[in-house]
C-alpha cells in the first residue's frame, strides 16, 4: 500500500486545538494551534437537540463551560449562551494556587469572544482561511445514539466545503475517527475516498496481528498501548497501516513514537512537539 504520508516527515496533531494552553475545542485553542505551526487539528463532534454538530468532547457541558447538561439535550442557541473559555482560566489559577506565583496564562482579552461554542462549520471555515494546508481529523463522539445521524450531518457539511470524496491516492485534508467500527464504516458507505482512523484503547484480541476493522487504513492507538506493546506498531506498520498515536505529551513518548515510526503524533502540545522534532 502506498500513501502520500509514508513518504512524509510526521504529523503533529493539535488535540482538541493547542490544549494545553488555551480552552479545549475553542477557536481561542485552534487559532493557537495554527499560530504553533501545527499539521492537523482533532476534533470531538457532537449533535446538539436540534441537529448541529458542534465540537465539544464530554457528553455534558459541565466541565467545559459554566452551564449544565447534555449537549444532546441542549440547542444550539443554549450552548452559544455559555461560556466555555473561564474553566480553564479557574483550573490554571487552582493549580498555581499551590504555588508562590502568579500563572502567567489568561484567556487573552482578544480571545475572549473565541471561547464561546464551537460549531463544526466555523472550525471548518477557520481551516480554509488559515493561509497554508491545516488538516483535520474529526472524531464522532456517541454516534451510537443518533443511528447514523452524526455521520450523515458530517458528510453533509463536509460536502458544502468539497471535503467528502478526497481524490484517491491523494493525502485527505480531513480524515474521520472513532473507537466505534460501526460509525467508521458508515463514513466508508457513504464516502469510501475519506480516510478513517480506527481509535483504540485497548487491542482486542481478534485485531492483535495488525489488522484493523475492513476498510480502515490508519490505527489510532493510545500512547499507553505503544508503551506497553510497541511491538504492536511494528505490526500495525507490516500490515501496511499508518499509526496516528493519542496522546503524547511527553518528550520521552514523543521520542518513542519516532523510534516507532509512527505517522502522526496527536498532543495537547503540539508547539512542544514540533520543538523535539526540530521544527
Ligand atoms: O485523538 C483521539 C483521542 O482524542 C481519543 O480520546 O477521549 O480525547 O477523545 P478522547
Ligand atoms: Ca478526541
Amino acid at each position: 500500500m502506498t500513501h502520500a504520508r509514508q513518504q512524509q516527515r510526521i504529523q503533529v496533531v493539535a488535540h482538541r486545538g493547542a490544549s494545553e494552553d488555551a480552552p479545549e475545542h475553542t477557536l481561542a485553542a485552534y487559532r493557537k494551534a495554527i499560530e504553533d505551526g501545527a499539521d492537523a487539528l482533532e476534533c470531538d463532534v457532537r449533535l446538539t437537540a436540534d441537529g448541529h454538530l458542534v465540537c465539544v468532547h464530554d457528553r455534558r457541558v459541565n466541565r467545559t463551560s459554566n452551564g449544565r447538561g447534555a449537549v444532546s439535550q441542549l440547542e444550539l442557541a443554549d450552548l452559544a449562551a455559555l461560556d466555555f473559555g473561564s474553566w480553564k482560566t479557574r483550573a490554571a489559577r487552582e493549580a498555581w494556587n499551590t504555588r508562590d506565583e502568579e500563572p502567567d496564562w489568561e484567556v487573552r482579552p482578544e480571545d475572549r469572544d473565541a471561547t464561546s461554542v464551537l460549531t463544526l462549520e466555523r472550525l471548518l471555515e477557520l481551516v480554509a482561511d488559515a493561509g497554508r494546508r491545516v488538516e483535520l481529523a474529526i472524531e464522532t463522539k456517541h454516534p451510537t445514539r443518533w443511528a447514523g445521524q452524526v455521520e450523515e450531518r458530517l458528510l453533509v457539511l463536509l460536502k458544502r466545503y468539497g471535503l467528502d470524496a478526497p481524490v484517491t491516492g491523494e493525502a485527505s485534508p480531513v480524515r474521520v475517527m472513532s473507537f466505534s467500527a460501526r460509525s467508521l464504516h458508515r463514513v466508508r458507505a457513504a464516502s469510501p475516498t475519506l480516510p478513517t482512523v480506527y481509535l483504540m484503547q485497548f487491542v482486542s484480541p481478534r485485531l492483535r496481528d495488525g489488522r484493523l476493522p475492513a476498510g480502515v487504513r490508519i490505527a489510532g492507538p493510545s500512547m499507553r498501548i505503544v508503551r506497553s506493546h510497541p511491538a504492536y506498531v511494528e505490526r500495525l506498520k507490516k500490515a501496511g497501516h499508518e499509526v496516528h498515536v493519542w496522546t503524547v505529551n511527553e518528550p520521552e513518548d514523543v521520542d518513542l513514537c519516532v523510534r516507532l515510526g509512527v505517522d502522526a503524533i496527536i498532543t495537547n502540545r503540539p508547539r512542544a512537539v514540533l520543538d523535539r522534532l526540530g521544527r
